[in-house]
């Protein structure tokens, strides 16, 4: 093996350690706690933020921009118009290039939570 290739190799495999210790670090506090102390905005900023947050760089945002032409907030946390049910669905089935979640990714339990945050502000229809 050459020598590029050699380093090539190490920075994959301390990449892939760096993952798997944030993944840990991650699950550390989510297993075998009550739903209620599973924090919705910290799901939020992990798996949703890098699209919805407010200002450019944000598809998510930029993509809700123009579909409702601002006669709906385009950043999600403004929205007074998702409930929590609508929230789970869109996560679960995903929209565009917003992909589906799955539950390794989300748990049953962290979109609970997750959704009641995002529809927080929610008037009921
Ligand atoms: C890869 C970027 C990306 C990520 C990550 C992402 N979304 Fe989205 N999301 C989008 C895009 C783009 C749209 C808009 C599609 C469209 O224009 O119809 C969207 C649409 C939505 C909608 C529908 C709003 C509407 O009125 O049509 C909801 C609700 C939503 N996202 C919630 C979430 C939540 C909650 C998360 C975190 C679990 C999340 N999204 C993560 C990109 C993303």
């Amino acid at each position: 093996m050459t020598r590029s290739r050699t380093s090539l190799l190490r920075s994959t495999l301390l990449l892939s350690a760096l993952g798997a210790l944030a993944s840990v670090a991650y699950a550390a506090d989510a297993p075998g706690q009550p739903q209620s102390a599973i924090s919705g905005e910290k799901v939020y900023e992990r798996w949703c933020a890098p699209c919805h947050a407010p200002g450019p760089g944000h598809p998510g945002t930029q993509s809700l921009q123009v579909k409702y032409g601002g006669k709906t907030p385009a950043v999600l946390l403004e929205r007074t118009d998702l409930s929590p049910e609508a929230v789970s669905v869109f996560v679960r089935q995903g929209l565009l290039m917003m992909a589906p979640f799955r539950k390794t990714e989300i748990t049953d339990a962290e979109l609970a939570a997750l959704s009641a945050f995002v529809a927080r502000n929610y008037k009921g229809r």
